[in-house]
């Protein structure tokens, strides 16, 4: 499919889920997943990572009747987002004590859970493709009630593309002259550090890009870059970022 914005802010959006709660609230949302989450993100190489874990929260409308549990249970979501393209987004849910809360349980799907994947292609300025599939284990979802768990699992994605639509609007109609490279956030929270640590990989993966195509057109050996050198980039980039967050 083609979703009619910018490739960041499809990235953004797939690396911050707390949307789940309020955009996907007749599906697969409910409010503990903003409210109730424990949120961490991590970076490894050039992997970045967000985990939300819920503990004894209601389960939302697609895990109540698809899912293990229709009373309170808990839930989690990772995000993986491998740049250029590849996102693996983990669900899992399982009866509340059944394992205690932790890391060791996010790369699971617990007692039900689906993976959700995305490659998000650039495709213009303003369009990307994006290709995603959904696996589940087939017992999971019993056939008779696959038409439906599809269903609403197309529906969270054309929620999301409404979004992409309007926010690619609101950057175009900016009087400041917002863009998706430069979105001139007034407010920074704690979990945009995700989104800047993948912006931060996509701004180095450009200028190498750029670099090499420079070298290829000039003929010239491509200059070496210590690694080094692009840490302390990141640790300044990082530390304004904190700073504006006070
Ligand atoms: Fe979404």
């Amino acid at each position: 499919m083609i979703s009619p914005a910018n490739y960041l802010l499809i990235i953004d959006n797939l690396l911050e889920l707390s949307h789940v709660a309020y955009l996907h609230s007749t599906t697969i949302g409910n409010a503990p997943v903003a409210e109730d989450a424990v949120v961490k993100y991590h970076r490894e190489g050039d992997a970045v990572r967000v985990t939300r874990e819920m503990v004894d929260v209601p389960a939302a409308r697609t895990y109540a009747e698809f899912g293990a549990e229709a009373g309170n249970f808990d839930r989690w979501q990772t995000s993986e987002w491998r740049p250029p393209a590849y996102f693996l987004i983990n669900n899992g849910s399982e009866s509340t004590g059944r394992r205690p809360p932790g890391d060791h349980r996010l790369w699971d799907r617990g007692e039900w859970g689906f993976q959700v994947y995305h490659g998000v292609t650039p495709a213009t300025e303003k369009t990307t493709h994006q290709f995603w599939a959904i696996c589940h284990p087939n017992a999971q979802v019993p056939e008779k009630a696959r038409e439906e768990f599809y269903r609403q699992c197309h529906q969270v994605i054309w929620e999301d593309v409404g979004v992409y639509e309007a926010q690619q609007i609101a950057l175009d109609t900016d009087p400041e002259g917002a863009s998706a490279e430069n979105v001139n956030a007034r407010v920074v929270l704690d979990v945009d550090g995700a989104f800047f640590e993948a912006r931060r990989v996509i701004g180095r993966m450009l200028e190498e890009e750029a670099v090499a195509a420079e070298a290829k057109r000039s003929g010239r050996p491509l200059p070496r870059r210590e690694p080094a050198e692009w840490l302390s980039v990141r640790g300044e980039e990082r530390a304004a970022v904190q700073q504006a967050a006070g």
